[in-house]
């Protein structure tokens, strides 16, 4: 997988954008479905300059992107119409003044069971962040 040389690209003057959404797996799909799709998110990313870390329990997502405002917002425009999955819903958004995911197009973490990531479901904007961030170093990622 290729990583993203985000120093070489990320001009200091580009503005920066993050988004952390949950969602649910849409219900007449099998949970193997998820590494095809996170293959082609990766692929895309790559080439908008969009990192993240997409996780998933086997029922529910949390994902975590970033990257120029305009390209974000279009790739979230159609993650919210993707019918691979329901209840989209974003818990935080804003600006960013640098990565946080310098090494990943789209860092997968498959984690066991729906209480990991509750925290993050029941908080919103800034506390669902820094619940979701915290949880992070505890995902065994890979990208
Ligand atoms: C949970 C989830 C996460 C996704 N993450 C990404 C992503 O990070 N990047 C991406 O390009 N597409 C992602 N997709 C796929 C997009 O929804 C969409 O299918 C893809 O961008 C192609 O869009 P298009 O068919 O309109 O060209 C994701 C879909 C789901 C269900």
């Amino acid at each position: 997988m290729g990583h993203l040389h985000c120093a070489r690209f990320d001009d200091p003057m580009t503005h920066l954008h993050e988004i952390l959404y949950c969602s649910v797996l849409a219900p007449d799909l099998e949970p193997g479905i998820v590494g095809k799709l996170v293959g082609q998110a990766r692929a895309r990313n790559a080439v908008r300059q969009i990192s993240g870390l997409l996780v998933f329990d086997g029922l529910r997502f949390c994902q975590h992107i970033e990257g120029p405002p305009r390209e974000l917002m279009r790739l979230m425009d159609r993650i919210g119409q993707d019918p691979r999955h329901t209840d989209v819903r974003v818990v935080y958004e804003g600006a960013l003044d640098a990565r946080r995911y310098r090494r990943f197009d789209m860092g997968y973490a498959d984690i066991e069971g729906p209480s990991a990531m509750a925290g993050v479901r029941e908080l919103d904007g800034a506390e669902a962040l820094a619940h979701f961030l915290a949880l992070r170093s505890g995902f065994d990622v890979s990208g």
